[in-house]
């Protein structure tokens, strides 16, 4: 099933918020399939946001990913409709336009500290995975025990 890349940017590390992000996936059903925590370069962070480029945030936005004030959480996550569902646990880009519940809601107010990234279609996970995730083996297969009790047949 499919795929997504979700990335616990540097505020969410520092201020503590890696376990209760993880809680909320594991606990919807979803799969972890990789984990790491690293200081992005320069250069990574710029080909991940590579599309922002040309706006007036993106020095900015490079700059905070990579400060090495604290490390990012990168991760693959997987299963049913996670790609969308992942967007929608996160909310809005702007923390003050997210839902009440979603993690920018709840741990956010600044759209420069918005504490998480997670892929925005099938196409940027691939890519987003293969970039972050890019050496054989890095990537598990594998089934929770319970798998059967989270997913029925159809
Ligand atoms: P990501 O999951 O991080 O990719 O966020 P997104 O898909 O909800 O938004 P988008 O890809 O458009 O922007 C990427 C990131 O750039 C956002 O999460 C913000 O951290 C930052 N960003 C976007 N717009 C602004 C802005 O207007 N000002 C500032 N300071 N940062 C912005
Ligand atoms: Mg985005």
């Amino acid at each position: 099933s499919e795929r997504t890349f979700i990335m616990i940017k540097p505020d969410g590390v520092t201020r503590g918020l890696v376990g209760d992000i993880i809680s909320r996936f594991e606990k919807r059903g979803y799969k972890l399939v990789a984990i790491k925590s690293l200081v992005p370069s320069r250069q990574l962070a710029e080909q991940h946001y590579a599309d922002l480029s040309t706006r007036p945030f993106f020095k900015g936005l490079v700059n905070y990913i990579t400060s090495g004030k604290a490390p990012v959480v990168a991760m693959v996550w997987e299963g049913k409709d996670v790609i969308r569902q992942g967007r929608i646990m996160i909310g809005a880009t702007n923390p003050l336009d997210a839902a009440p519940g979603t993690i920018r809601n709840t741990y956010s107010i600044s759209i420069g500290r918005n504490i998480i990234h997670g892929s925005d279609s099938f196409d940027t996970a691939e890519q987003e995975i293969g970039l972050w995730f890019g050496k054989p083996g890095e990537l598990a297969s594998w089934e929770p025990a319970n798998w059967n009790w989270i997913m029925a047949e159809n």
